[in-house]
């Protein structure tokens, strides 16, 4: 185990080797933080470039009756007008399954769906000029409601279902029976960054893309349909976003379309960068969630039975809602074994944005329902909470998921008891019953919630990757892979990989944008699995140009190949006599050995029988857990959180600093999902929290005044990159301690008798209202 005080960073001037495991700083720290980082609006835009705004529908649902953008055409400085005629080619962009639409003269589905797009020789030209569109409507009253959805069978995608043993029979038998139902809410992303794409026409139709994507090559994709241009014509370049988090693996592609039409129609560069609201309002976010369970149990609080059944909101169209409600199937057992399990998940329609991924990918929302059977399970028999989840943790000869995967539950056993002696859980317990028993208003809460986060892409063929590695005659470095960055560390981490396969200094490395036309065909940096894939595939790479050096050298020194070895920038034939890399490049490039390859991955053992819903569909499973402990007061609802210890697994750690920094993140950001990140839709199915002031996200007064996160180093038992974990969404699971510290809290209103409901977000005012409802409960009984 180490914290981040234990492993001081070097600094960039001092860093020589930086290779795998240590403690480098991000590789674009410093721009960061000088401002000099540059994100796609920071490019300097070809002469002539144009400006575009999306006009988009003021209602939910209905029909556009007429639609007259003469206004708009004759606006100052606008140049031209793009509508659903002037798409040359495929005129739906879903991305898995059809469902939306680029442009709509018709039908509308959801609040600011986009109609239509204006080019103007500035954006704030583009912007003004979009307001004057003169369109009437056939409004109709949108269908918000998950559950009526349901009812109704508006789905988007037939349900689906996991089984294990007989749920039925054993729900039946069981002494102990309970069942609930909660809301979850959704999530908006909120990335620094919002949508922006630049397109720049070139010639003989090839279109250039700048886009803020996680997934280039399914913009490259979608662009070249749209045009009706085969792929090799399009190349879309990503060097970095300011942040993604799911929100740009599909949504970041309608807008890089229509500012490639638009291009293409006017044989001008064309930028489209929605501000904010428009940003918030037009792109689909987490999934809401309606979850329930009817579970069955012993009288030690173990589970016999889970009947358990999730909803996933997916709004108007399917994007990724079929594998998103997979993940929450996925993860509704999330550390505990389920010896009769029946999930079944359904995917429902509502005349809202389509919602997308968000760091979980659904897996959040599926887990939740079963730590609140934990809290409800340890309320009724009068237990803490803590050895419910133990007694239930995956363990020997209970390790069988619900879809038929072995857990190796050895880790999260170790790592549960671990952090439990660590955070002082049980002195903390009694100083807490202890003092709330003292204290009338105030009241505090504490929980530890384990997770359980499969990796890999639940649709098998994303799980492959390639990458692209060039060595010049100066010996430096030139390394291109499919992943993108968007803040997390990939790049560092696929560049230490490269350092110590061949030996050299990090700062030999050069890790430049992700292009389509250098690695083709990739997959979204999604799932967690970037440095899984690409780190692997860049060290095949690696590899492959460190074998022609070594063969060259060994023929050169007339010495057999196993005793070649690449250290310190140089390459050794016996423990004294070395060349430096750099010379033996040079001596390779004379002798006419190529120093340029591409090295491709894709991920063993994994395999998923959607039919019989059984298989492994993940390659390993990433684990952590953590302590949150807060206060309430039980005459406002309000809180704060005081303190949250966290224990996390991420293998072998490829860089201790990003790793950590993953940890605290995900924590904060999964913290704002649970907390005080509500989404609101009024009846006409508007989008009311539609800026950052009608949308609370953690500040960073909101980091608990004690926050200590450690690494749980235990190299991966299975062959991933140098036997590390995927670190970029599991930690967000963290944060269901917090929701379930202030489920304790209130609790402890009724001497730990009752279970609450809390919805979430648990804002303020829903801790007031089940304070309230305990309350009342309490008279009534
Ligand atoms: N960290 C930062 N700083 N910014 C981001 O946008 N996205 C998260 C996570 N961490 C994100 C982030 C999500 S949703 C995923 S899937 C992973 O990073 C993707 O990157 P990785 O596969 O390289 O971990
Ligand atoms: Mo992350 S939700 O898989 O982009």
């Amino acid at each position: 185990m180490r914290t981040l005080a234990e492993t001081p960073p070097t600094t960039l001037t001092e860093q020589s080797f930086g290779g795998v495991g240590t403690t480098v700083p991000h590789d674009s720290a410093r721009q960061h933080v000088m401002g000099t980082a540059r994100y796609v609006d920071d490019i300097a835009e070809p002469q002539g470039t144009l400006y575009a705004a999306v006009i988009g529908s003021r209602i939910a649902k209905g029909r556009i009756r007429s639609l007259d953008l003469k206004a708009v055409a004759a606006a100052p400085g606008v140049v031209a007008l793009l509508t659903l005629d002037d798409v040359p080619g495929h005129t739906d962009i879903g991305p898995v399954f059809p469902g939306d639409p680029i442009l709509t003269q018709s039908d509308i589905r959801y609040a600011g769906q986009p109609i239509a797009l204006v080019a103007a020789i500035s954006e704030k030209a583009a912007r003004q000029a979009a307001l004057l569109a003169q369109i009437d409507y056939d409004a109709q009253t949108p269908q918000l409601d998950a559950e009526t959805a349901l009812a109704n069978q508006q789905l988007l995608r037939p349900s689906h279902r996991m089984q294990l043993g007989d749920c039925a029979t054993a729900l039946q038998q069981a002494p102990i029976q309970l069942s609930a139902k909660m809301q979850v809410g959704g999530q908006e992303h909120l990335y620094l960054e919002g949508q922006v794409s630049l397109a720049v026409p070139g010639e003989d139709g090839d279109m250039l893309i700048y886009t803020s994507s996680q997934h280039p090559s399914e913009v490259q994709k979608l662009v070249a349909e749209v045009l009706n241009q085969p792929l090799h014509k399009v190349t879309v370049d990503m060097r970095r976003m300011g942040g993604g988090f799911g929100g740009k693996e599909t949504q970041a592609a309608p807008w890089a379309c229509l500012a490639a039409l638009m291009a293409a129609k006017t044989g001008q560069a064309v930028k489209l960068r929605l501000p904010r609201k428009d940003d918030m309002v037009m792109t689909g976010k987490r999934h809401p969630f309606v979850n329930r369970y009817h579970i069955g149990c012993d009288e030690q609080g173990r589970l016999l039975a889970a009947d358990i059944e999730v909803i996933g909101n997916g709004g108007h169209s399917p994007d990724l809602t079929d594998a998103i409600v997979d993940r929450a199937m996925f993860h509704a057992d999330n550390a505990y074994f389920l010896p009769n399990a029946d999930i079944r998940g359904h995917r429902v329609a509502t005349d809202t944005v389509s919602h997308t991924a968000f760091r979980g990918f659904g897996g959040p929302q599926g887990m939740l329902i079963i730590e609140r059977a934990m809290d409800d399970i340890a309320r009724h028999l009068g237990c803490d909470p803590l050895d419910i989840r133990k007694r239930n943790l995956y363990a020997e000869k209970r390790d069988l998921t619900p879809y038929h995967q072995q857990v190796e539950f050895a880790t999260l056993q170790r790592l549960v008891t671990e952090l439990e002696q660590s955070s002082d859980y049980w002195a903390r317990r009694k100083a807490i019953t202890q003092w709330n028993n003292g204290s009338a208003i105030l009241k505090r809460g504490l929980a530890l919630t384990p997770v359980k986060f499969g990796i890999s892409f639940t649709l098998q063929h994303l799980n492959q990757a390639g990458a692209l590695l060039h060595i010049y005659t100066d010996g430096s470095i030139q390394l291109n892979h499919g992943g993108t960055e968007m803040g997390q560390g990939l790049h560092t981490k696929v560049a230490q990989v490269v350092a110590s396969t061949l030996g050299v200094d990090l700062q030999q490395i050069r890790i430049t944008a992700t292009r389509t036309d250098k690695v083709p065909n990739t997959s979204p940096t999604a799932a967690s699995s970037g440095s899984d894939l690409n780190g692997k595939a860049a060290e095949q790479a690696a590899l492959t140009l460190k074998q022609r050096l070594s063969d060259f050298l060994a023929e050169q020194q007339a010495v057999p190949l196993s005793q070649i070895r690449f250290s310190d920038n140089q390459v050794w034939w016996d423990d004294h006599q070395s060349v430096t890399f750099a010379e033996l490049v040079q001596q390779a490039y004379l002798a006419r050995i190529s120093l340029s390859a591409t090295g491709y991955y894709r991920t063993p053992k994994i395999w998923y029988d959607r039919e019989k819903a059984q298989g492994r569909p993940f390659f390993y499973f990433a684990t952590g857990a953590a302590v949150s402990e807060v206060i309430i007061d039980s005459l406002t609802g309000e809180y704060r959180l005081l303190q949250t210890d966290i224990l996390h697994d991420v293998g072998k750690s490829l860089n201790p600093a990003i790793d950590i920094g993953q940890i605290e993140g995900g924590f904060i950001q999964g913290m704002g999902w649970l907390t005080t990140e509500e989404l609101v839709w009024n009846a006409e199915g508007q989008l009311l929290s539609n800026s950052p002031a009608t949308y609370k996200i953690p500040a960073i007064s909101d980091t608990p005044p004690i926050f200590n996160v450690r690494l749980f180093e235990q190299a991966n038992a299975e062959a991933t990159i140098y036997h590390s974990k995927a670190v970029g969404e599991p930690p967000l699971m963290l944060a269901i301690s917090v929701w379930s510290a202030l489920r304790d809290a209130i609790s402890s209103l009724s001497d730990y008798r009752i279970s609450p409901d809390l919805d979430t977000p648990a804002t303020p005012e829903r801790v007031l209202a089940a304070i309230e409802a305990l309350k009342k409960q309490q008279e009534a009984s």
